[in-house]
């Protein structure tokens, strides 16, 4: 199977032809049938997060079950699936405590030292799956526990964006920061990260959702999706002091979804006495953050979310119903559909900033 590879950290994806294990005990195995483009993906393939390679890229899919292994429960051969890269064994503290998005046991639901590789190169160099799954391939092999069924009414194009984006955005706002109704919230970045916890905002009720990017067409794709008031960052010098102009004094919930130190800052520095600033991105892991120590004393609050607090198998059928309903705007987020040959010129594309989400689509 047609699978995009990483093999040298910073570079580009190489589309190879690799071999797919048979599902082992508690194992699926997917044809991919839409995959999301995902910033993350980028920072490894530009060598900003270290990685094993060589490694097939992608984390944001959806697609139909061809095979199950021993022991799967409520998966069945025909199934559409969503993967999600928040794999839970369901019995260490975390996953017990409520929080399998932090699941602290990832042996449990992977294949370990011993075991033969998911994915072979023909020569037998064994290929590593990004976070574990592996999604900008015709197939991926998956543990059963980053995966949820979800109803066949729901288009996979559109329902792999909920894996990763759309989860994570959303989540950040509704079960990271859960903002109040009447809320005032400011997004930094509106790619596909920004652009859905924008829509989390306005569906969880916040009065005021302000957008700031350095695009003039992210911040018209913002306004579709609920954002009210605008900030391009690109002409305007002081954006923390544009932002609190907006809302007489700062806002309650920040939200940073590019990953950089600056602009986390910008999110700390625009909040209102007591507010939170809830950190996205993925902030490169050698750069430091720098905040004020007096801010502390307005009870003004920083902290990360990661892939939104997900509870994943009862979050994402529940944005399916939202989406089906039409409340939840998956479509207008796809700006580009390309297949998997043109994978480079997608992550070209929104290095350059001038799409929101792109999509993989498998025939
Ligand atoms: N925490 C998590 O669990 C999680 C999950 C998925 C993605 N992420 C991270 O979220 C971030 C965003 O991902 P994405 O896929 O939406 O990326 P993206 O490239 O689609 O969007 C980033 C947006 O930021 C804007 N931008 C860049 N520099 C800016 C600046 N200085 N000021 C204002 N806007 C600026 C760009 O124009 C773009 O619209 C990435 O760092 C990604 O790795 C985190
Ligand atoms: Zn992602
Ligand atoms: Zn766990």
């Amino acid at each position: 199977m047609k699978a995009a590879v990483l093999s040298e950290q910073p570079g580009d994806l190489v589309i190879e032809d690799l071999s797919i294990d048979k599902p082992s005990r508690g194992e699926v195995l997917i044809q991919t049938v839409g995959a999301g483009l995902c910033h993350s993906d980028l920072h490894f393939m530009e060598g900003l997060f270290r990685t094993q390679l060589p490694i097939v890229m992608g984390h944001e899919s959806a697609g139909i079950v061809q095979a199950v292994g021993d022991d799967v429960d409520g998966i069945a051969v025909g199934d559409h699936v969503v993967a999600c890269l928040s794999i839970f064994c369901g019995r260490c503290p975390q996953c017990l405590g409520g929080h399998p998005n932090r699941c602290a046991n990832p042996r449990a639901t992977s294949r370990n030292k011993g075991e033969p590789s998911r994915l072979t190169r023909a020569d037998g160099t064994a290929v590593d799956q990004m976070a574990r799954l592996g999604g900008f391939a015709e197939e991926m092999l998956v543990h059963q526990n980053g995966l949820v069924k979800v109803t066949p009414d729901m288009p996979l194009d559109k329902a792999c964006l909920i894996g990763c984006g759309v989860t994570t955005g959303f989540g950040a706002v509704t079960r990271t920061a859960r903002i109040e109704v009447g809320s005032s919230v400011c997004v930094i970045g509106a790619g596909g990260i920004g652009l859905a916890a924008i829509q989390g905002a306005r569906i969880a009720g916040a009065n005021k959702i302000i957008v700031v990017d350095i695009s003039a067409s992210k911040l018209e794709t913002a306004r579709s999706m609920g954002g009210t008031h605008f900030v391009n960052a690109s002409e305007v010098d002081d954006v923390v002091g544009a932002v609190r102009e907006m809302t007489g004094g700062g806002v309650d919930y920040s939200f940073e979804a590019i990953g950089r130190s600056a602009t986390v800052r910008q999110a700390f520095d625009m909040l209102a006495v007591g507010g939170t600033a809830t950190v996205i991105g993925m902030v490169p892991s050698k750069d430091v953050v720098e905040l004020r120590g007096i801010d502390f004393l307005q009870e003004k609050k920083l902290q990360g979310s990661m892939m939104g607090s997900n509870q994943f198998r009862t979050d994402i059928p529940r944005m399916i119903d939202m989406y089906l309903d039409g409340r939840l705007l998956l479509d207008e987020m796809v700006s580009a559909t390309i297949d998997l040959e043109g994978i480079n010129e997608g992550y070209t594309m929104m290095k350059n900033g001038e799409v929101a989400r792109t999509v993989i689509t498998f025939s």
